[in-house]
Parts: C-alpha cells; sequence; structure tokens
C-alpha cells in the first residue's frame, strides 16, 4: 500500500481555504499543516481542521520534514518568496498562479526545482476540466482541420478585494491580466498547441474605477502565432454572474462551448460543448461536471499521483512562465499602445 501523500498549505483565504477541502477530500493526500498570516485566519484554520498544524509564520511549515507537497496559496507578490523557499527546502510545489510577477522570478523558480530535483505546478486548473479539455482533444485529434482562430471570453462580477485588500494594490496584483485574463491566455496557447508559439500581443483596456485607473475592468487582447493562427482574449469585470465562452475555428469547422454561474465558485454551473466538423453540427456530452472547484479537486489528485507515481503534471513551471509572459507583453502593449513581440520575453 502507498502511504498519504502530506501537504502543507500556506494561505488560507478565499482560494486557500478551497485548496484546503479539496486536499482534505483527496484520496491518499492528508492535510497536515497549514500557514496563514492574521491571529483570525489561523484559529479558523485550527477550528475546521483540527488534524493540522497551524502556523503563523510560513518559515516553520517549510521546515518539517514530513510535507511532501507545499501549496501555496498567497497573495501574488508573495508567490517568489515563498516558492523559492520551498524549492530549497526541496519539497514538491503547487504554487497558484500568477507563477510570479516578473520573468526573471519565473526563471529562478524554474531552476530551483530542476536544482532541487523537486516537481513544480502552477494552479492553471481551467486545463483540467471535462468541458475545456475536451474541446482541447477535439482541436488536437483534428476535428475542425487547422486550427486557425480562438476566441476566450469571459463575463462577471467584479474581483474580490483579497486579504488586506491586496487584489487592488497594483504593486501586489501586478496587474488584473495576471489574475484572470492569465487563466484564458493559458487556455488559448493550450488550444493552438499545434499553431505554434506565441509571436506577438496587442492589447487594450479600459477602467470605470476613478480610484484606479491602472487595473482595468475591461481587458481585450490579440495573440498572433507563428503559424498565422490568432486568439482573442478578452474579459469584463462589469457584468454579472460568471459566464465564460470559447469557440475554436479551423480549416473545416468549429468549437463552441460555454460555461455559466451564478458565481465562479458554484458546485451547479451550466455547461455545453456543440461541434461542427464542416458537415454536421453536434452536441458533444461532457458527462463529468465542470467548474473550478472540481478542477481545483482534480489537480490535487494530480499532484498526488505525480509524486506518488510520476504520472505528468498538467501545468509545467515552463507553461507559467508563458502564462506571465503573455501577460506582461498585454500589460505593456496597454501601457505603450503598441504591439509586442514575444520574443522580448524568450529565454
Ligand atoms: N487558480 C485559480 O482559479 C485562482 C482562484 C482564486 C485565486 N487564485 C490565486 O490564489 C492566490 C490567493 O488568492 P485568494 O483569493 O485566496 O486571496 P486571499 O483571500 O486574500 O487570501 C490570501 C491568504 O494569504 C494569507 N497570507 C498573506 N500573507 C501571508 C504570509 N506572509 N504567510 C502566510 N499567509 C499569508 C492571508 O492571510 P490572512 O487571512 O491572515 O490575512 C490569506 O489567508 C492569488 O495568487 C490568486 O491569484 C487562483
Amino acid at each position: 500500500m502507498t502511504s498519504s501523500i502530506k501537504f502543507g498549505l500556506i494561505g488560507y483565504g478565499a482560494w486557500g481555504g478551497c485548496h484546503a477541502g479539496a486536499i482534505a477530500t483527496t484520496p491518499d493526500a492528508e492535510l497536515v499543516a497549514i500557514s496563514a498570516q492574521s491571529a483570525a485566519s489561523c484559529d479558523r484554520a485550527r477550528t475546521d481542521y483540527p488534524g493540522a498544524d497551524v502556523y503563523q509564520d510560513y518559515r516553520d511549515l517549510i521546515r518539517r520534514d514530513d510535507i511532501d507537497v507545499v501549496d501555496i496559496v498567497l497573495p501574488s507578490h508573495l508567490h517568489h518568496e515563498v516558492a523559492a523557499a520551498v524549492l530549497k527546502a526541496g519539497k514538491h510545489l503547487l504554487l497558484e498562479k500568477p507563477m510570479c510577477l516578473s520573468i526573471t522570478d519565473c526563471d529562478d523558480l524554474i531552476r530551483l526545482a530542476k536544482e532541487n530535483n523537486c516537481l513544480l505546478n502552477v494552479g492553471h486548473e481551467l486545463r483540467l476540466s471535462s468541458l475545456w479539455g475536451t474541446a482541447k482533444e477535439l482541436v488536437a485529434k483534428g476535428y475542425i482541420g487547422t486550427p486557425q482562430y480562438a476566441l476566450v471570453e469571459l463575463s462577471r462580477n467584479p474581483y474580490r478585494t483579497g486579504a488586506d485588500g491586496w487584489r487592488y494594490d497594483i504593486e501586489r496584483v501586478g496587474s488584473w491580466i495576471l489574475e484572470e485574463p492569465i487563466h484564458f491566455f493559458d487556455m488559448a496557447r493550450w488550444f493552438l498547441e499545434g499553431s505554434g508559439t506565441p509571436s506577438s500581443i496587442y492589447a487594450t483596456g479600459n477602467n470605470r474605477n476613478p480610484e484606479h485607473p491602472e487595473l482595468q475592468d475591461n481587458f481585450s487582447a490579440i495573440m498572433k502565432f507563428d503559424s498565422g493562427a490568432y486568439a482573442v482574449v478578452t474579459q469584463t469585470l462589469s457584468a454579472f454572474e460568471h459566464h465564460q465562452t470559447v469557440k475554436v475555428t479551423g480549416s473545416k469547422g468549429a468549437l463552441w462551448a460555454s460555461w455559466s454561474g451564478a458565481m465562479d465558485r458554484t458546485r451547479e454551473p451550466s455547461f455545453s460543448l456543440r461541434a461542427f466538423d464542416g458537415e454536421k453540427v453536434e452536441t458533444i456530452p461532457i458527462t463529468k461536471v465542470t467548474g473550478e472547484l472540481f478542477e481545483l479537486e482534480d489537480q490535487i489528485a494530480m499532484m498526488v499521483r505525480a509524486v506518488q507515481y510520476g504520472e505528468p503534471l498538467t501545468c509545467t513551471g515552463e507553461d507559467g512562465r508563458w502564462s506571465v509572459a503573455m501577460c506582461l507583453a498585454a500589460q505593456k502593449s496597454i501601457e505603450t499602445k503598441s504591439e509586442i513581440d514575444m520574443r522580448e520575453f524568450a529565454n
């Protein structure tokens, strides 16, 4: 019998709480330690998970010998500092997106993971979705012919502020592109994997909050690929509920996938995948319910299998770096009102 994989969780806020729940319910995973900043969050963690030790200083968690995987769900400006400490301690790492706020810091984590022989997976959990995953499989097997265009679109309510308001502070959040559009850049690159690498990005955005002109409520980007294919990534935070669409078209067919919920963290979403292979339109059955709470559980299970059996990671450090690079290019494009060549972000 294989022994359980012991997880330490750093960050116990809105999404960290969901990670804790996912770890606690995953077979062969055990939540042995939690770290949060405030006394109130630490008390909450102790009440919610009496079997886990709770630390106000994350370094006390990292020091433990018995932890196999550290799961970081911290405000984004802390990702590099804490992830570097985890990897230097030789622990496998599940790191929430955005991997880091700069390319230099992403490169540093990729290097540290290699040097210390640690697994590093970045939390782009949408890659585990039955809905987006089925669309990706259809594209990969040629159902639509050669892919030429992808639209990844989200219409939702405003972002939460986060602990101490970090999400509305440009220094700590990096940009709002690094918050949610980062997932959509990742998906666009994933859907169009066969079209080579992203070559350039042009982006624009605006906002409705005069207090935060640097944070875009409306954001759109066009990303071109080496092959001539392109993707449109677009999001508005000025809407209601949570409604996402993906459309991918190719030389012979098209896909139209959509997901809707009262909020992002619903367990009762509606979703569908319609597909056209050039001859007939069909509804592709998606039997496994999809949404970020479900994909988070699958991501924890994937991490367990990766440690136990060496199964592949779904989003490597290199993928996480690409996602950050696409967001930084988009932000630069908005600032300079010009198209940004992705070779600027090559390593
Ligand atoms: N993949 C996804 O779909 C997804 C979804 C949501 C969020 N995220 C990412 O997850 C991360 C966290 O987001 P969130 O919404 O959970 O934020 P949040 O609600 O603000 O939670 C942040 C947590 O970090 C804790 N913290 C801050 N500094 C700390 C430190 N030095 N040591 C230990 N804990 C510390 C806070 O503690 P206190 O509570 O004590 O202040 C809080 O518990 C962000 O990077 C975000 O981008 C990803």
